[in-house]
């Protein structure tokens, strides 16, 4: 798929505020910090489209793009740690729970893990929960320029093998790279193939 256009919408902090859901979205998401918001820029070509920080919980809105003026590319809150107030952070973990299970145009998630780390609890909470609401999602693995391949090959097995414990299949899986550009191509293409299954509402 070639990027043409990617323009920003609108921040909503309220599920009512956000565009309307009439076209096909996917949804970024993953622990604060893991780099969806790169992740985004990179996919998009721009470098500055979606905020970029180094301190966890940048994004605590529901952010959504639209791409090539037909798709809409969203960027949720970070779940896990975050340095957001712990009341403040109640309010988004909840809010975004609520976008998944309710936006009907969401054709799937993009559950972002970072490639440098062992399993973290939260991030199969989060998978189980998809789970257990049917919605499809896949996992990305992130900052794998920071990452040998044996290291990286030897983490995503350990993520696997855990997976496999709960669950009958492993979903779609990618490798990216912000810095290099690594997995744009793959992401993309997945887009283009699965974006077909969305039909518009009458
Ligand atoms: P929150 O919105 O706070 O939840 O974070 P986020 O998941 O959107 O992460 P963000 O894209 O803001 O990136 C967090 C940090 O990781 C920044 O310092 C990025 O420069 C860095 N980073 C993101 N992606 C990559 C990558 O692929 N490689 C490397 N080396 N660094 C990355
Ligand atoms: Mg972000």
């Amino acid at each position: 798929m070639i990027i043409r256009s990617a323009i920003f919408i609108k921040s909503s902090t309220k599920i009512q505020d956000c565009p309307v859901a009439d076209r096909a979205e996917y949804a970024f998401t993953g622990r604060s910090n893991v780099g969806k918001s790169s992740l985004i820029n990179m996919l998009a070509g721009r470098k500055k489209l979606a905020k970029i920080s180094s301190t966890p919980g940048k994004t605590q809105t529901i952010n959504h793009f639209v791409i090539n003026e037909s798709w809409y590319l969203t960027d949720l809150p970070g779940y896990g740690y975050a340095k957001a107030s712990k009341s403040s952070r109640k309010h988004w973990e909840g809010f975004t729970g609520e976008y998944i299970t309710k936006r009907e145009n969401l054709i799937s998630l993009f559950v972002l893990i970072d490639a440098r780390h062992e399993p973290h609890k939260s991030d199969y909470e989060f998978m189980n929960f998809l789970g257990l609401h049917g919605i499809p999602f896949v996992r990305i693995f992130t900052k794998v320029d920071k990452q040998d391949s044996n290291r990286l090959t030897k983490i995503m097995a350990v993520h696997d093998n855990l997976m496999l414990e709960t669950w009958e299949s492993l979903p779609p899986t990618f490798i990216s790279s912000a810095i290099t550009g690594k997995g744009r191509e793959e992401i993309l293409k997945y887009i283009e193939e699965t974006i077909i299954f969305f039909e518009k509402q009458p």
